[in-house]
């Protein structure tokens, strides 16, 4: 039990950690309902972007899954994506007299590589005449390790529109587990598309989950050993995190649910993962994230300090620009009626005030693991380490941070509970605010 002896010798008071167990990825989490509107103004002055289209449907939804997604429809799905397409125009309309730089693309879901050959078409192109790509660092795409996903067509449709990564949720290569979670595919089909992606020139990353309540500190080690010589350079691992509305959350409390609550089990796994991981070859760059060469730049756009501006595109998608946060409706249906009224789908906003900005870029820029003091006050003007002495202090006496005159870097506890770290900075009134998740905003029928 490493983890138990690691708390142990860092004498640590674990009470006060693992509290926030979902993570913080919206900030802040109080955005208020609002009326759509297609008057919003959008951006001022020449900037970078990054750009994420959320594809809400799935063949086979996983029980342990909280995204906003829906069962497959052929029907449903045209008409989804001509919405969408009206979206994009209606954003295009806003910035034609903005200079828009897009640094990333993200197309997620739901499994936005399970449309078919001409819906996939369709959707990169939109993509395309929407949006100036020119100067694009990175355009990724989800994809679940089905057979179906990813023929020879599809394949050159994402080449002929510049996709160039790919982001594979495989979650374990253990098949019983695999079948436990109705993925609908094995591990060898998973290694099978894996090694099609890399002949193919793709990046790619792999989505794997652990802390799951059946899973074993060994099955993780196992899971390590088999995906780590895969030659893929970016490497995701999320604690399983239990949703409330979701099927398998239903489950995990109806029995007991206290494995995965359990904060030792779960440091243990995280450190086990870590060191397996480095003995790899890959190092740990975000809670989630591992990578032999190349951090994705999605995520360094919509986290690292300081934050980049987030245009969110389809049902659900959280945008975050000229100084406010936006939630789409998440309702396709709804989401749909909108645009078919020539408004942008937006249900939920805030206009962040100037502590909240301040606050956001610290709150987010600690998932990077470190926050650098001289530029939080080039940019803000404040001195972090002042603006919050009474948290700062006590995250030091947790041991979840280190402090130099230049920097505050997270210890390893800091890395693994880095959602209380992030906590610290969260706006008083705000911490208890959970975050805005589609299974909370759909049951406001939004
Ligand atoms: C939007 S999903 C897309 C992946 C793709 N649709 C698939 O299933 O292969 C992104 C990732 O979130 C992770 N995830 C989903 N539900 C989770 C949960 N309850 N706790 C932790 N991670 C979760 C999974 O690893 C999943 O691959
Ligand atoms: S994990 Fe992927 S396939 Fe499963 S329900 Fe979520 S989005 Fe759909």
């Amino acid at each position: 039990m490493k983890g138990m002896k690691l708390f142990m010798k860092m004498n640590i008071n674990s009470e006060q950690l693992g509290k926030v167990e979902e993570c913080i990825r919206y900030y802040p989490p109080n955005i208020e309902t609002v009326e759509s509107s297609d008057t919003l103004s959008f951006f001022q002055n020449p900037r970078n972007v990054a750009i994420y289209i959320h594809i809400p449907f799935c063949r086979t939804p996983c029980g342990f899954c909280p995204f906003n997604q829906y069962l497959y429809n052929k029907e449903k799905i045209d008409s989804y994506l001509n919405s969408l397409k009206k979206e994009c125009s209606l954003i295009k309309k806003q910035l034609l007299s903005q200079e828009i730089n897009v640094e990333t693309v993200w197309i997620g879901g739901g499994t936005p590589m399970d449309l078919d050959e001409s819906d996939l078409e369709y959707l990169l192109k939109t993509v395309n005449e929407s949006f100036d790509l020119r100067n694009i660092k990175e355009f990724t795409i989800e994809l679940k390790p089905l057979q179906s996903h990813i023929t020879d067509a599809k394949l050159n449709i994402l080449k002929k529109y510049n996709v160039n990564r790919i982001s594979m949720g495989m979650q374990s290569t253990d098949n019983n587990l695999l079948k436990k979670l109705h993925r609908g595919h094995t591990a060898e089909e998973a290694y099978s598309i894996i090694a099609l992606l890399l002949e193919n020139k793709f990046e790619i990353n792999v989505d794997m989950i652990y802390n799951l309540p059946e899973q074993t500190p060994e099955q993780i080690l196992r899971d390590v050993d088999n995906i780590s010589p895969l030659g893929i350079d970016h490497i995701s691992w999320f604690p399983y995190v239990l949703h409330r509305g979701t099927p398998f959350a239903e489950n995990v409390i109806k029995n007991g649910g206290k494995d995965f609550k359990d904060k030792e089990r779960y440091f243990e796994m995280f450190c086990e993962i870590k060191d397996r991981m480095e003995k790899a070859g890959y190092s740990q760059y975000t809670p989630y994230y591992y990578t032999k060469s190349n951090q994705c730049n999605y995520h360094i756009n919509r986290w690292k300090f300081p934050q980049i501006e987030t245009i969110g595109i389809g049902a659900g998608a959280f945008s975050y620009f000229e100084g406010r946060i936006y939630a789409n409706a998440h309702n396709t249906e709804h989401y749909q009626a909108l645009l078919t009224h020539n408004k942008l789908p937006i249900v939920k906003g805030k206009k962040l005030n100037y502590f909240e900005e301040v606050s956001r870029l610290a709150v987010l820029g600690t998932k990077f693991f470190a926050i650098d003091l001289d530029d939080f006050k080039a940019l803000t003007g404040f001195d972090l380490t002042a603006l919050y002495r009474k948290e700062i202090e006590e995250m030091l006496e947790l041991g979840l941070i280190e402090l130099d005159n230049k920097k505050l870097t997270c210890t390893l506890l800091g890395k693994a509970f880095n959602n209380d770290l992030s906590n610290y900075f969260v706006l008083e009134h705000l911490r208890q605010v959970a975050q805005p998740q589609a299974t909370t905003i759909m049951e406001e029928g939004l």
